[in-house]
C-alpha cells in the first residue's frame, strides 16, 4: 500500500493565517487529510487531499445508526525538527477493537501507518514546537455505506486529519462525581470509542457545567458507588503516597496515557494500585486529610490536575502540594514524547 498513496496537494497553504502562539483545542485544521474507502468487500487505494467538506448520501448509516469510531493521537516536532508520534500502533489497535465492537471493517496496520506517516510529513509545517502545543490527530471512521434498515453498512470511510492544538483544558479542573447517570455498562461499549459514547456524556455533563463543573466523573451504571473515569480521560486518585486508578473492563477506555503513567510511576518508586475505588473511600480520604491529588489522564488531556470535587452537594477541595505526583509524571512523559530524554521503553516513533 506505502507507495500507493495518491497525493493531492492544496494550491494555497491556510498556515500563514495561524496563529500558532494562540492555538485553541482542535479548533484549527492543518491543510490535508488522509482518506481511504471500505467498499466492495476491501480498503480502496487511499489519497491525501485538501482538508474540505465531506459530501454523503442522506440515507448513510452514520446518521442513523451511528456506526463511527475515533482515535486521539499527537505528533511532537522537537528543536531539532526531528518529528515524533507516540505508541501510534496501540492508537491502531485500539481503533480496530473500537472496529470489531461496532461491526466496522478491520483497517490493516499498514494502511494506518503508512497513512499517517505520509499525512504527516506533507503537513509537517503544521506540528507545532511551542512548549505546550502538538498536533493534534483525529483518525475516524464511520459508516457511508446506506440504507434505513438497522444493520451494518457495506461500505464506510477512515479520514485521518490534524489539527495544531494547545492545552486541552485551561487550567484546573472541577470535577462532579455522578450519582445518576451512566456512561457504559456491562456487555455495552464504554470500552470503544464510539462516538456515541461521548454524545451520550454531554447532556449529564451540561448539567454538572451549569452547576459550575467541567467534567462528570462516571461511576458505574449499576450501584453508582465505584469511580470509573472522566470520559475524556481515564482518573488517577492519590491517597497519602499510593496512586490509585480503576481496572479497565468492558465500560473503562484502555487508555495509552493511562498504561505509560502506570509504567512511569512504577519505574520512578511511586506505588500504584490498579483497583477499583469506591466513591466512599474518596471522600472519607477527603475528610480525613488522606487525599493528595486527582487528575485525568488522556491524549488531549495529557494529564489534567483536578482541583476539587463535588458529590451529593459537598464540595471537596483538593490541596496544593509543592512537587505533585501530576507534575512529575507530566514532565516525565511530555520529555518522552517530545524527546528530551531518552525513551527507555520504545514508545517514540
Ligand atoms: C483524546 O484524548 O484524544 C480523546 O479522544 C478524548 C476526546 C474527548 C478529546
Amino acid at each position: 500500500m506505502k507507495s500507493n498513496i495518491e497525493i493531492q496537494r492544496i494550491e494555497k497553504s491556510k498556515i500563514d493565517s495561524v496563529d500558532f502562539d494562540n492555538l485553541p483545542f482542535g479548533s484549527v485544521y492543518s491543510d490535508h487529510m488522509f482518506v481511504c474507502d471500505f467498499k466492495n468487500g476491501e480498503w480502496q487505494t487511499p489519497t491525501i487531499e485538501p482538508f474540505a467538506p465531506i459530501s454523503l448520501d442522506p440515507s448513510s448509516k452514520i446518521f442513523h445508526y451511528g456506526q463511527s469510531i475515533f482515535e486521539g493521537m499527537k505528533a511532537y516536532k522537537d528543536a531539532n525538527g526531528n518529528k515524533m508520534l507516540f505508541r501510534p500502533l496501540d492508537n491502531c489497535k485500539r481503533l480496530n477493537k473500537s472496529a470489531e465492537r461496532l461491526v466496522i471493517p478491520q483497517i490493516p496496520e499498514d494502511i494506518f501507518m503508512d497513512g499517517l506517516k505520509k499525512l504527516l510529513e506533507v503537513d509537517s509545517d503544521w506540528i507545532p514546537t511551542n512548549e505546550g502545543s502538538s498536533l493534534y490527530i483525529r483518525p475516524f471512521m464511520f459508516a457511508t455505506g446506506n440504507g434505513f434498515h438497522a444493520s451494518p453498512a457495506d461500505e464506510y470511510k477512515l479520514v485521518i486529519c490534524t489539527a495544531p492544538s494547545g492545552a486541552y483544558f485551561a487550567g484546573k479542573v472541577k470535577v462532579l462525581i455522578e450519582e445518576k447517570f451512566a456512561r457504559a455498562a456491562n456487555g455495552g461499549v464504554g470500552f470503544a470509542k464510539a462516538g456515541g459514547n461521548y454524545a451520550a456524556q454531554f447532556y449529564p455533563t451540561q448539567l454538572a457545567i451549569d452547576k459550575g463543573y467541567n467534567q462528570v466523573i462516571w461511576t458505574d451504571d449499576n450501584t453508582h458507588q465505584f469511580i470509573e473515569e472522566a470520559g475524556a480521560m481515564n482518573i488517577f486518585i492519590r491517597i497519602n503516597d499510593t496512586l490509585i486508578t480503576s481496572p479497565t473492563s468492558d465500560r473503562i477506555l484502555d487508555g495509552i496515557t493511562r498504561k505509560s503513567i502506570l509504567q512511569i510511576a512504577e519505574d520512578n518508586d511511586i506505588k500504584t494500585e490498579v483497583r477499583k475505588i469506591s466513591v466512599g473511600e474518596v471522600v472519607e480520604a477527603a475528610q480525613n486529610g488522606n487525599l493528595k491529588e486527582m487528575f485525568g489522564a488522556g491524549t488531549a488531556a495529557v494529564i489534567s490536575p483536578i482541583a476539587g470535587f463535588g458529590y451529593k452537594e459537598s464540595d471537596f477541595e483538593l490541596p496544593e502540594l509543592e512537587n505533585p505526583f501530576a507534575q512529575i509524571l507530566k514532565k516525565k512523559i511530555t520529555d518522552i514524547q517530545t524527546n528530551k530524554t531518552e525513551d527507555p521503553y520504545g514508545w517514540r516513533v
